[in-house]
C-alpha cells in the first residue's frame, strides 16, 4: 500500500527516494581506448581506471570496433554505430582516452573515431567532442610510454576544441614489466592513476 510498518522502513524507503537524486549528481565518464587488442595494455589501464573510479562516477568503456573507415560517402545519414557512440559521448560529462603509441604517433583506429566524432553531427547540430572535457593516459612497453602520442593527441584534440585537461596526464614506460599472466599490476604507478583520477572528477566538477 505504499505504507511501511516501522522505522526501519521509512528509513528505507528514504534511502530509495533519494537515490535517484544521488545517481543523477554523479558524472559519467565514457573511456576511450586506442586500441582493440584483445590483451591490450591500454584496455587493462582503462579497466584499472573503472576499478579505481568505482562508484564516485559512472565509467564505461566505449566499443567503437564496428565502425566503418570515415567516407564522406557514407556520412549522412550517419552509419547506426556512428549514432550510438555519438549519443554516449554527449550524454559523457568527460572523455578518457587510454592511448597506446604507434610509431610516435596515437593509432589509426582512435584517429578514424576521432574523424567521425569531429563531422557535425546534422545542419543545425555540431559535433559532440567541441568543449568536452577530456583527460588522457597511455603505457607502452618502450621507454617513451607514450609521451609522443599523447602530445600529438593534444594537438589534434586542442584543434577540436576539447576541453583537455593538461595536468596531469598518465604516462607509463616498461609497461610489458608490470603485466603478471595477463593482469596489469601497477604497483608505485597506481597512486599516479588514482591522482589523475582525483584530479579528472574535480575537473568535471569545475
Ligand atoms: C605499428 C606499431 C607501432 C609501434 N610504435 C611504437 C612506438 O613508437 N613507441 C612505443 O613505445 N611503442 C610502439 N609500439 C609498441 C606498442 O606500444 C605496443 O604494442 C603496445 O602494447 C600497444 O598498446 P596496447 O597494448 O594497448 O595494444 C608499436 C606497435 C605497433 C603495432
Amino acid at each position: 500500500m505504499g505504507f511501511c510498518k516501522n522505522a526501519c522502513d521509512i528509513i528505507g524507503i528514504m534511502k530509495e527516494s533519494t537515490k535517484g537524486a544521488i545517481n543523477k549528481m554523479s558524472k559519467k565518464i565514457v573511456a576511450i581506448v586506442g586500441s582493440l587488442r584483445k590483451e591490450s595494455l591500454n584496455k587493462k589501464l582503462a579497466l584499472k581506471a573503472k576499478e579505481i573510479v568505482g562508484e564516485e562516477a559512472e565509467f564505461e568503456i566505449l566499443e567503437y570496433s564496428d565502425i566503418p573507415f570515415m567516407n564522406e560517402d557514407i556520412e549522412f545519414p550517419a552509419p547506426k554505430e556512428i549514432e550510438r557512440i555519438r549519443k554516449q559521448i554527449k550524454e559523457a560529462d568527460g572523455i578518457w582516452i587510454f592511448t597506446p603509441e604507434y610509431n610516435h604517433f596515437f593509432s589509426g583506429v582512435l584517429k578514424n573515431l576521432l574523424d567521425w566524432m569531429s563531422r557535425p553531427v546534422s545542419k543545425t547540430e555540431g559535433n559532440v567532442l567541441e568543449g568536452k572535457p577530456v583527460a588522457l593516459s597511455g603505457m607502452s612497453p618502450g621507454m617513451s610510454g607514450t609521451i609522443l602520442a599523447q602530445d600529438n593527441l593534444v594537438t589534434l584534440l586542442s584543434f577540436l576544441n576539447m576541453d583537455i585537461m593538461n595536468a596531469p596526464r598518465l604516462i607509463i614506460p616498461r609497461a610489458s614489466t608490470l603485466v603478471n599472466e595477463g593482469v596489469l599490476e601497477l604497483g608505485n604507478s597506481e597512486k599516479y592513476l588514482i591522482r589523475q583520477k582525483d584530479a579528472f572528477l574535480k575537473y568535471l566538477d569545475k
